[in-house]
């Protein structure tokens, strides 16, 4: 209780916070995260086979129903207390929120200006130029994946990032200012291991940050974390809200 009282004062005291999420936050909302053992999506998939441009080359069809069968988890699920938590804090202070997670539970608890670093999965673009494909569209043209309208030799593909793709570059860039110039960084529920976004701590203590993580499982992060809180994001979360309420 101790560690949730420190955090909510430094969330207090701080001008400017940046706070990363991954999987683990949206994990109590019944989304699988990746890289736990036995739950997460990587332990039972192949990131090779389903989530690279070279697995949606060779078998677009295995990659759109992949897809498809995640959008469909994540239509079904709702923004957990650690989601309200955050759009809540939001409310009370400056904070940036940095994603890495392609559901849309930020935003549905609340959340504006989300900066998603991996893309958006209820998004559809060309898998050649990258142009957005609307739903009205995919609508009237099924196909798994329908050719795209944009470009001849192009088909739909989520709008999400692959492994060994580019990250969106103005969200990069907004989320590496935020990093620069926020006095506290709080990570949660990811496990640090997919860069750039895992970087954004260390490039905010760099700039003289003081770092937080929120996360059951120790991450390559913890030891240089001034702050470790060893719970859940739904435990944790409103629990900082309601310390920062009754300090
Ligand atoms: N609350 C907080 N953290 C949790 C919870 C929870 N209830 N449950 C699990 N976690 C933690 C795990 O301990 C782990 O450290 O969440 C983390 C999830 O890690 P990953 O599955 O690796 O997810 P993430 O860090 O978001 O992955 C990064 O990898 O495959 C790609 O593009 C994908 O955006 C994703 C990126």
């Amino acid at each position: 209780m101790q560690t949730l009282h420190e955090l909510a004062t430094r969330l207090k005291q701080a001008r400017r916070i940046l706070v990363l999420t991954g999987a683990g936050i949206s994990a109590e909302s019944g989304i699988a995260t990746f890289r736990d053992a036995q739950t997460g999506l990587w332990s039972r998939f192949r990131p090779e086979d389903l989530a690279t441009p070279a697995a949606f080359q060779r078998d677009p069809a295995l990659v759109w129903r992949w897809y498809a069968w995640r959008r469909e988890q994540i239509a079904q699920a709702q923004p957990n207390a650690a989601h309200i938590a955050l759009a809540e804090l939001a409310r009370r202070t400056s904070l940036t929120l940095v994603t890495q997670n392609v559901d849309d539970l930020h935003q549905r608890a609340g959340s504006t200006g989300v900066i998603a670093l991996h893309g958006a999965i209820a998004r559809t673009v060309c898998s050649v130029t990258g142009r957005e494909i609307s739903p009205v569209w995919l609508a009237a043209n099924p196909g798994e994946p329908p050719r795209s309208p944009h470009h001849d030799r192009g088909l739909a593909r989520p709008g999400v990032v692959w492994f060994g793709e580019e990250l969106p570059a103005e969200a990069l860039t907004a989320a590496q200012a935020a990093a620069r110039g926020c006095d506290v960084v709080l990570a949660i529920g990811t496990s640090a291991l997919v860069y750039p976004a895992a970087g954004l701590p260390a490039l905010a203590q760099q700039h003289g940050a003081w770092f937080a993580e929120i996360n059951p499982q120790p991450t390559p992060l913890t030891s240089a974390a001034d702050l470790a809180i060893v719970q859940t994001a739904g435990y944790a979360m409103p629990a900082v809200l309601d310390a920062w309420e009754n300090r």
